[in-house]
């Protein structure tokens, strides 16, 4: 699992080369005042380095963690690797493991594990799961996610239920309990508190593998309730381009000033308030074409500073007020091995 970052990386993703990209100067920490101004400000920031002193005591835990990944990719149930590992075991003092389903109406997922909190004569929080699926349909990305949340998916308002949150949160640390690297950080939850009022809390957690040729499209994940993402890479490595959504789409205004690009989106980009709406539609294929699969737009946003490396130990902020204010981000891996990343939601 050990990882060395060369300095010259190519991109690409499922099947597309789209540039690349040199890794710039170690960076300085930031300073409080600087990391509340620029969440104020919508804009994403890396801590580098915050986690570096805190993994050792983890390793085996994200050793754990990368077999569990690789027996999920090698169709070995779930459940069975969990019980191997001692999650379920670990889990039981907490947790009831009801039932797995392997979610055939669902094309991306691969198994859902259903769990409810507390025992048969006290239960505190039902139907919690943990989710298996993969990133995308691309033969050649084997990327994929262990998602935890509870209920009706796309149904429930997960919000308005921060109980069942609280412990669809405490599942994922049972059975990743490198969790604690965001959850118990000191300077985490200090910088958080500032920024919220209070202290937070970690909801909606996805433990990622992203591996080669791999990531994820230009999205933004604004949820009701939900202030911001904690993005923190414990090993391998990405590439991150982001934008609060006024920024994206001024990059590519002044990109269609220099660059040839499709008549259809240019006519839309002279219209903000048509652009913004498109960008929020799930088919938004002349955005995508433009900010995903475009090398030079790629590298004019590399040019204008919006990306961030990530290598294990580092931290990234990504706040999320609303749809008009959040921070896009687009994620490929960099070099040969899948890496593991916690994405927690902060409430
Ligand atoms: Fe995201």
């Amino acid at each position: 699992m050990t990882f060395k970052l060369t300095s010259h990386y190519f991109l690409e993703r499922r099947g597309l080369k789209l540039g690349h990209v040199s890794v710039p100067e170690a960076l300085a920490m930031p300073d409080k005042q600087t990391i509340m101004k620029v969440w104020k400000n919508d804009q994403s920031i890396v801590l580098p380095k915050l986690l570096d002193e805190h993994l050792p005591p983890y390793q085996a835990d994200i050793q754990r963690a990368h077999e569990c990944m690789e027996h999920t990719l090698n169709g070995i149930e779930l459940g069975k690797t969990l019980e191997k590992s001692g999650a379920i075991k670990r889990l039981e003092s907490e947790f009831s493991f009801l039932a797995s389903s392997m979610e055939e109406h669902d094309e991306q997922a691969i198994e859902k594990l259903y769990f409810d909190a507390g025992d048969e004569k006290n239960i505190l929080a039902e139907d919690l799961w943990c989710k298996a699926s993969w990133l995308s349909f691309h033969d050649e990305d084997a990327s994929l996610r262990f998602r935890f949340s509870f209920g009706m998916e796309g149904y429930e308002d997960v919000a308005a239920d921060p109980e069942r949150q609280h412990w669809a949160g405490e599942l994922c640390t049972q059975i990743f309990p490198e969790s604690e690297l965001i959850t118990k950080n000191p300077n985490i939850l200090k910088h958080l508190t500032s920024i919220l009022g209070h202290e937070p809390a970690f909801v909606e957690r996805i433990v990622y593998f992203n591996a080669p040729n791999g990531g994820a499209q230009f999205h933004h994940d604004v949820e009701r309730g939900h202030a911001g993402v904690v993005f923190a890479q414990l090993s391998g490595a990405t590439f991150w381009l982001t934008a609060s959504k006024p920024l994206l789409m001024k990059a590519m205004y002044d990109f269609s000033k220099q660059y040839p690009i499709k008549q259809e989106l240019k006519n839309l980009l002279e219209n903000d308030k048509l652009l913004s709406a498109y960008m929020e539609e799930s088919d938004h294929a002349w955005v995508e074409e433009l900010i995903d699969q475009t090398p030079e737009f790629i590298q004019y946003m590399i040019e204008q500073g919006y990306s961030h490396i990530l290598q294990a130990g580092d931290v990234l902020l990504l706040p999320q007020r609303d749809l008009n204010h959040c921070v896009w981000h687009s994620v490929f891996t960099l070099g040969d091995e899948p890496g593991e990343a916690l994405s927690f939601a902060v409430r």
